[in-house]
């Protein structure tokens, strides 16, 4: 069946590039994009149109970092840098989802307050309970969010009440493998929480399982000083952090790597060459006191860099929010260094938040034909009406000023979700 939505389609085409198509069709067939059109061709002149008016036709949002048990305390909990915040914060609240009626309770409410946000591609952890972590993959796909869901991994340096035996990560992320098979929309990834809370033979297991079943990986790079160093202590041998996952086969392009804020130029130069997909996540560096990313200078080396909320570390789901942090974080660090070419770009921030991540999950960057539409239709009808302002600005000034109250639609696989 023939469809098209009618709107300012902005498309994020490379880091540098919007593709922008003022009050043009973007046309479906069966939910896959046929192209974008500033006139519907003959041709298609049967497809039932959608018309938005003067809104914005976004791509949807991909979300490449998130912990979904930390959603609930979101917004509190930001005095502590990030070892003892995990200690105070994040690992007791992970705990209660051993449960998995509290479990199935969070987590819808999660997977609707996602889509409510636009994002409907996500990568995000779980926490180590195997059964929940099915309990998060099932509300998702319900909702029509896709992506990838990790079971943690952490046999180390936990406390007592969040911790497996090595055994039992071993046993725990077998059977979680195997009973997420019958999944669509969201897929597993290895998921060992970061270095610190895995020990030498837990990760061996991790990077045998990945060889074997070509399974992509997810953690935490280089995101705190504390933690850097609590890495050196554990791994002497690996004379710096990414070393320890390259070691055991956990870093190439298959591989996202959350903040990598402290990679120096070595670490910066493996990442490049090994393909792996930095995530930069600027509230939760910000929470954290982690550091300011040198995210400017990671595209200029064209690293492939993606946008996460980092959800609880962050204090947002909404992924408008996330770009519009990025773009703030990046000037704080050029102020700090008297540097302009440290300011992100809004093309840079919106390719962040959608095509990155796309092509992290091996679909093209853009609304690229053939592909399942996913889509977001923004109003940003309510605001001034400027004189002579492009859609480009329209988009910067949307980061900064919508959220999900001013979602119209949500369009996800090739279907309307919201
Ligand atoms: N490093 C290890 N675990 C975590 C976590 O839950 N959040 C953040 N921000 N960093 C981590
Ligand atoms: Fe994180």
């Amino acid at each position: 069946m023939l469809t098209a939505l009618k709107g300012n389609i902005i498309e994020a085409l490379t880091p540098d590039t919007l593709g922008i198509h003022p009050h043009s069709y973007l046309v479906l067939e069966d939910g896959r994009v046929v192209g974008i059109y500033p006139v519907l061709p003959d041709a298609l002149g049967s497809a039932s149109v959608t018309d938005y008016g003067d809104a914005l036709i976004l791509q949807s949002f991909a979300d490449m970092h998130l912990h979904g048990p930390q959603y609930e305390f979101m917004g509190t909990g930001m005095d502590r840098p990030l070892l003892q915040w995990l200690e105070a914060y994040a690992f007791p609240t992970e705990a209660r989802y051993a449960d998995p009626a509290y479990a199935r309770e969070k987590y819808r409410i999660l997977a609707r307050d996602l889509l409510q946000n636009g994002t409907t591609q996500v990568c995000m952890f779980s926490s180590l309970h195997a059964d929940s972590t099915l309990i998060l993959m099932e509300e998702l796909e319900k909702a029509g969010v896709t992506g990838y869901v990790g079971k943690v991994n952490m046999d180390r340096n936990a406390p007592p009440y969040l911790c497996e035996t090595t055994e039992e990560s071993k046993k725990e992320t077998l059977r979680w493998l195997d009973e997420c098979k019958r999944f669509t929309l969201v897929k597993p990834i290895l998921t060992p929480r970061f270095a610190p809370s895995c020990t030498d033979e837990l990760l061996t297991f991790l990077g045998k399982l990945k060889a074997e079943r070509n399974l992509p990986v997810q953690s935490h790079l280089s995101e705190n000083l504390g933690e850097i160093a609590l890495v050196g202590q554990l791994f002497p041998d690996c004379p710096q952090y990414w070393e320890v996952y390259d070691k055991y086969g956990l870093f190439d392009s298959k591989t996202l790597m959350a903040h990598c804020v402290h990679s120096d130029a070595r670490e910066r130069a493996a990442i490049a060459m090994r393909g792996v997909h930095p995530v930069h996540c600027a509230s939760s560096n910000n929470s954290l006191m982690s550091g300011i990313s040198p995210v400017a200078d990671m595209l200029r080396e064209e690293q492939q860099v993606c946008l996460g909320s980092d959800v609880s570390g962050g204090t947002t789901l909404s992924m408008l929010h996330t770009m519009a942090n990025s773009i703030s974080a990046s000037k704080d660090r050029g102020s700090l260094q008297q540097d302009a070419s440290q300011a992100l770009s809004i093309e840079q921030a919106y390719y962040m938040a959608t095509s990155a991540g796309k092509v992290f999950l091996g679909l093209k960057p853009g609304f690229s034909e053939g592909e399942l539409l996913h889509a977001v239709v923004l109003d940003d009808t309510h605001l001034p009406k400027l004189p002579n302002i492009t859609l480009r600005e329209r988009l910067l000034r949307a980061a900064y000023r919508l959220d999900d109250r001013h979602i119209r639609a949500v369009y996800s696989e090739g279907i309307r979700r919201l």
